[in-house]
């Protein structure tokens, strides 16, 4: 019984069972019937109870050497087929994280509408809703009702587009100014109001710094007792905002709009870097808007107390604060539709302007 032959061939049988097990559970019954308490291996073992001293001193070291090449076999197969499974998992399961995250974006927002959108966050924070009017006005809201006379030269300072007349022969015209949208607006609503108004003009006018269609931002409020001071605060803070400064010098030149009184210009401390401009800093004054208290009449002519509300308003030039800021010399590029001026003027469409991460 000492004959260990039998042993070897059951070594080899069990060992290329285990060779050629093909999942986990077949090669759990290949251990089993070797291993297990009534597998081949451990059915041999017990008999070593029966055996002379002598004979299990030979069979005892190999039943147990048998045991532990099987055992190692075992796991080795078993390492084997996991990692097999888990390739095959790996490549019947993979994300390709090689593909584009997401397209870039192929335009950019013009620099006017950057500035549209500034300036609506700057007077939003501000508490100031938008308002909006139609690019084609009458008569009545684009002059009469902003106190300009019937007949009064003022009208004609303002290069006019006039319409085909209808036919009453009342001439529309392309509105000259946003202030038409104050008169809407407190035509609509009931005070206190306080809007902006940001929109496309038009005046008969071509150079350098001119062209038939730019853009205003008209500013309104109206309220038991809004002054002055108010309209200086908040013309002072959009400056300071607008430009991202805190040394804004400003100063007011009375002037003359028919439809404020009194009426100013506002004139900025600036210095030129490069095409740019730095507010804030430098010794020129550079005018800004045009501003000042509305007039008794206007208020007036839309159904209000002069006596019970006033107000104030401003307007200024779009187009001229984004090449202020920007830097474009020519306004006339604006509306040429280069796509290498826009590739090199333009905005991201995907960074909003907010004050919380800055302006632009
Ligand atoms: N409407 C004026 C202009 O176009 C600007 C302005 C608006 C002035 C409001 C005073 C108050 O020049």
């Amino acid at each position: 019984m000492t004959d260990t032959s039998n042993l070897d061939t059951l070594e080899r049988d069990v060992l290329s069972q285990i060779e050629a097990a093909g999942n986990e559970a077949g090669l759990d019954e290949i251990r089993v019937s070797a291993l297990g308490k009534k597998g081949s291996v451990s059915l041999m073992m017990r008999e070593l109870g029966k055996m002379s001293p002598e004979e299990r001193q030979v069979m005892g070291p190999a039943l147990n050497g048998l045991k532990t090449r099987l055992n190692d076999a075992i796991t080795a197969r078993k390492d084997t087929l996991e990692n097999a499974a888990l390739d095959a998992a790996l490549a019947s399961e993979t994300v390709d994280i090689s593909l584009p995250v997401r397209p870039q974006p192929q335009g950019s927002l013009h620099p006017i509408t950057q500035v549209m959108e500034e300036l609506a966050v700057i007077f939003a924070d501000m508490g100031f809703a938008v308002a909006e009017g139609p690019d084609v006005e009458d008569d009545f809201h684009n002059f009469t009702a902003l106190n300009f006379p019937e007949g009064h030269p003022a009208r004609d300072t303002q290069d006019t587009f006039f319409m085909q007349p209808d036919a009453d022969g009342n001439r529309k015209v392309l509105r000259t100014h946003t202030s038409p949208v104050q008169i809407r607006t407190m035509l609509e609503q009931k005070p206190p109001i306080r809007i902006i108004a940001p929109g496309r003009v038009y005046r008969c006018d071509w150079d350098q710094t001119h062209t038939p269609m730019f853009h205003q931002v008209e500013g309104l409020v109206i309220d038991k007792d809004t002054h002055m001071g108010h309209l200086k605060g908040v013309l002072l803070d959009f400056i300071a905002a607008f430009f991202e400064t805190d040394k804004v010098e400003a100063q007011f030149r009375p002037h003359h709009f028919p439809f404020t009184e009194p009426s100013a210009e506002m004139d900025v401390k600036y210095e030129r870097v490069g095409q740019a401009v730095k507010v804030g800093q430098g010794d020129k004054w550079m005018e800004i808007l045009g501003c000042g208290m509305v007039h008794p009449n206007v208020i007036r002519n839309c159904g209000l107390d002069p006596d019970e509300y006033q107000g104030f308003a401003f307007g200024m030039g779009v187009d001229r604060l984004a090449m202020l800021k920007y830097g474009a010399p020519d306004l006339r590029d604006f509306f040429n539709s280069d796509k290498r001026w826009l590739a090199h003027y333009g905005f991201s469409p995907l960074l909003q302007a907010n004050l919380a991460t800055g302006l632009s």
